[in-house]
This record gives C-alpha cells, sequence and structure tokens, in this order.
C-alpha cells in the first residue's frame, strides 16, 4: 500500500492509496457542481482525494473509479449525501467577524424590535449556517437587546445545503471553548451545561432555541420559504461558488429582501453582477437594499 501523496501531470494523483484520475477528479467536481454549486477546480484535487479517501476505506472500495460509479448511480444516493458532507467545508465560530453583530445590534435591530413589539412580523435568515454559532450568535444578539423576543413574532431561519450540521445546529450542544467569544452574560443566560455538567458541553436554552429554526436547504436550488427577510447573513459560502452562481445568488437574496432589509456578505466576499445595483453599503460587508426596492 502506498502512502505518499503525489500530483502527476493534470490531476490525476498517482502514488497514492488509491490512485485517482483526472477524469475521476472531473466526475466528481461535475457532482458537487450540479448538486451544490460548488466550483471544485483542478488545484484542490489533494484536497478532494483526502476528504474522500475515509470514504473508500469504510465502503472497502478499491479505487476512485468504483466510488464515482456508486455516487453516479440511483442505487448511490445516500452515499452522494456523504460525499457533499466530506466535501463541504464547515468552518464556523461564534460571533465570527464581530463587527457585523455590532452593526445588527446597533443599527438594524432597534427599529425591528420596535416593529415587533407592535405586533409586526421580523425575519432574520442564516443562509449557510453549518453547525449553529453564526444563527445562536445572532438569537443572542436580538435577545442582548430584547429578552422577550422570543414571545414575538420573531424568528431566525438557519439553513444549510448539509443535514448534518443542520442536525448538529438543532441539537445546539458545543464545547466551553466554542462560547469564549459571546458576551459572557448572555452565555450565561441562555447556555448551560449538559445535564449540569459543562464537560459534556453547553446546551443552547429552549428560549434560544425557540428563536430559530433549522433547515437543510440548497442555496443554489428552489427556496419554498413564502415570506422575505429583515436581515440576511450569507457568509463564507459563495466563496465556493463560480462567478455567475454568486450572481444568481445575489439577485435572489435581493428579491428575497424586505424594503431596507439588509445583507451581510463574508469579509472576502463582494456583490456582485445586476444585484449589485440593487444595494447601497452600510458599513463593512454590510449592504442595505437602496430605497423604493423591495416593496
Ligand atoms: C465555511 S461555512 C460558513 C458558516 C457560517 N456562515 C460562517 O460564516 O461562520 C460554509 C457552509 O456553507 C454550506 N454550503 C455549501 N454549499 C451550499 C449550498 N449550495 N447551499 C447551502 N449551503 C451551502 C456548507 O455546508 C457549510 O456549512
Amino acid at each position: 500500500m502506498k502512502q505518499a501523496l503525489a500530483s502527476g501531470a493534470g490531476s490525476s494523483l498517482k502514488s497514492t492509496e488509491f490512485e485517482m484520475s483526472d477524469r475521476d477528479f472531473k466526475d466528481i467536481a461535475a457532482m458537487l457542481y450540479a448538486d451544490a454549486g460548488i466550483y471544485m477546480p483542478e488545484s484542490k484535487t489533494t484536497l478532494v482525494y483526502s476528504r474522500l479517501v475515509k470514504r473508500l476505506r469504510a465502503l472497502n472500495l478499491e479505487s476512485f473509479r468504483e466510488y464515482c460509479d456508486l455516487v453516479g448511480s440511483p442505487d448511490g444516493s445516500d452515499e452522494r449525501r456523504e460525499m457533499l458532507s466530506a466535501l463541504t467545508t464547515n468552518v464556523t465560530r461564534f460571533f465570527r467577524e464581530p463587527h457585523h453583530f455590532e452593526h445588527l445590534s446597533a443599527h438594524v435591530l432597534p427599529p425591528l424590535l420596535e416593529l415587533a413589539r407592535r405586533g409586526g412580523r421580523v425575519r432574520l435568515w442564516s443562509a449557510a449556517c453549518s453547525t449553529g454559532p453564526e444563527p445562536y450568535s445572532m438569537a443572542l444578539t436580538v435577545l442582548g437587546l430584547e429578552p422577550n423576543a422570543a414571545s414575538l413574532d420573531i424568528r431566525i431561519l438557519a439553513s444549510d445545503i448539509d443535514p448534518r450540521v443542520v442536525e448538529e445546529g438543532r441539537r445546539g450542544v458545543y464545547p466551553v471553548a466554542a462560547l469564549v467569544e459571546a458576551p459572557v452574560a448572555l452565555r450565561k443566560r441562555y447556555f448551560a451545561g449538559v445535564g449540569g455538567d459543562e464537560r459534556r458541553g453547553l446546551q443552547a436554552s429552549e428560549e434560544l432555541r425557540r428563536l430559530v429554526v433549522f433547515r437543510t436547504l440548497n442555496l443554489n436550488g428552489a427556496w419554498p420559504m413564502p415570506g422575505k427577510f429583515n436581515v440576511i447573513f450569507c457568509r463564507n459560502v459563495v466563496i465556493y461558488f463560480d462567478e455567475q452562481t454568486q450572481q444568481t445568488v445575489w439577485s435572489k437574496f435581493a428579491a428575497k429582501l424586505e424594503r431596507g432589509g439588509v445583507l451581510y456578505i463574508g469579509h472576502s466576499e463582494r456583490v456582485t453582477g445586476p444585484a449589485a445595483a440593487r444595494f447601497a453599503s452600510d458599513g463593512v460587508t454590510a449592504y442595505r437594499l437602496r430605497e423604493g426596492d423591495g416593496a
């Protein structure tokens, strides 16, 4: 069994435990693009190999060709989901890019909370929520301003293409270290040790979880939610899409925002294409739908 990773001509990996040919890589990349809109350039061959090699071992397969045949067949739909889980990057943390939560708290939530106190409907969306720290950080920010939020008509949709991370988010259990960036008072009030024991992790309280609704949703598929959103966080996901796919997603977000709605994006992302004209900059990587739009 050969262990060293060596890249041959094109994208093929030879001298590895399993050979991955150019064709294998291209087939996997094409399936990932078709399923999730994620663009995998040839420079990511080693990454694809290292993320999928465990799957080949678990399934006792002999080659990447066999794996491609399996995930490309009707019988391989479960494994196709496993492949998607293995190839998506789920890195996230509580209060990541803290300036967004400061902006949300100072400039966006106050009028929305007024609206909710008068009986209005307020909707926020974490559109690639991974295991949940982002939507829970949004919920903690809401509760920091309005402790009764869960009894008002305020909800946060937390969605991701990967059902595994969605399930983790729904459970809402994190190691203590994951919450160090959360404001101490909010962490103490809305998280408690599992079974009273913090060594088993901190679990989001019932009240916090009531604000957040987790769903599996592909940003490049149909969006079944009928209503619009006041705030959308779509951070650190479109970087995995090609330019055309990004532009389509930005336009769909613009159409899904209420009048004056705000879109937060990742620090290395920018709104491009026809949707760019519909947004005005409202801070660092924060955009507000232009006046007159979103009616
Ligand atoms: C790097 S994480 C970002 C998490 C969070 N937004 C943050 O910034 O901390 C990217 C997430 O996007 C999800 N993702 C990838 N393609 C997607 C798609 N087409 N639709 C919805 N989610 C997708 C992945 O499953 C992953 O959980």
